[in-house]
């Protein structure tokens, strides 16, 4: 037995990376899935969530077809930005809008269809899951759009988490650390980052950065009726990244210890 068995859900960013890992567990889960995404891929309807007539044509077919969406999982994103003043309007323009704008009008469409939804067997109309990133509840070097883009994904979803708490909605986002994507390749595949990635990977207490499938396990929780009292939560999923820093200050008392034993 599946843990979404019976659900329908709808997932955005899923030609790639966790987008992709989230409708492939979801589906072996045993919800019914569907994948949109802007690039063109098998099983992918083609869908631009910039576009709010064409994302609120593409969940209302789903509502349609399969009569109802008990879950969508946001996970349309790019990376970008750049020290402020260096950032042209025109880069914070495309990160905010697909990261946030487009948010926004996935969780609008979603909410406006969700409404009209009988609730399920715990007595909840569906489940929201937007994934934000680490980098929307702590500063990171050179962050700027991509940061305010993540910072307004967080918020948001608190706020619909309030809005329709009482009509059976509820929204979470999930915070990921540093996950091995295509996203992440762009952003350390430039000449000399090697060093800049490992002490990234560094910075998270496990010691490596995360796999799609770590945060398909997490989204799997939010969407299933497991979390029937979880809402407007930001979940953390990070290998311990924003956990705290480490200075070296227990090897330097001579009380550090061997990882390896
Ligand atoms: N990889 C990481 O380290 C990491 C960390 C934290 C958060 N995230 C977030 O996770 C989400 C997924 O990222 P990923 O690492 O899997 O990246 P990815 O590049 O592998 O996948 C992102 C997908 O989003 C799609 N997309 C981009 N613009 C779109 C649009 N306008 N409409 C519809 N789809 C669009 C892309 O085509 C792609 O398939 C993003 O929101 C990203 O910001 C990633």
């Amino acid at each position: 037995m599946g843990q979404l068995d019976g659900k329908v859900a709808v997932v955005t960013g899923a030609a790639s990376g966790i987008g992709a890992a989230t409708a492939k567990r979801f589906a072996a889960e045993g919800a019914t899935t569907v994948s949109m995404d802007v690039a063109p891929g098998v099983g992918v309807v083609e869908v631009d969530v910039r576009d709010e007539a064409a994302v609120m044509a593409a969940f209302a077919a789903v509502q349609a077809e399969h009569g109802r969406i008990d879950v969508i999982v946001n996970a349309a994103g790019v990376a970008g930005g750049g020290p402020v003043h260096m950032v042209e309007a025109s880069e914070w323009d495309r990160v905010v809008d697909i990261n946030l704008k487009g948010t926004f009008f996935t969780n609008k469409a979603a909410v406006t269809l969700m409404l009209e939804q009988t609730p399920n067997a715990v007595g909840q109309r569906g489940s929201i899951v937007n994934i934000a990133s680490i980098e929307g509840i702590e500063g990171t070097e050179g962050g700027s759009a991509y940061s305010a883009s993540k910072g307004g994904v967080v918020i948001l979803t608190k706020n619909v988490a309030i809005d329709y708490g009482r009509r059976g909605i509820r929204a979470n986002v999930i915070c990921p650390g540093f996950i091995e994507t295509p996203l992440m390749d762009e952003v350390f595949g430039l000449d000399g980052m090697a060093d800049i990635k490992q002490s990234f990977l560094d910075a998270h207490a496990l010691g490596r950065s995360g796999e799609p499938r770590e945060i398909a396990a997490a989204a799997v929780f939010l969407a299933s009726d497991d979390s029937s009292f979880v809402t407007g939560s930001s979940m953390i999923v990070d290998g311990g990244y924003t956990a705290g820093r480490q200075h070296g200050i227990v090897d330097m008392l001579g009380l550090g210890f061997d990882p390896q034993t």
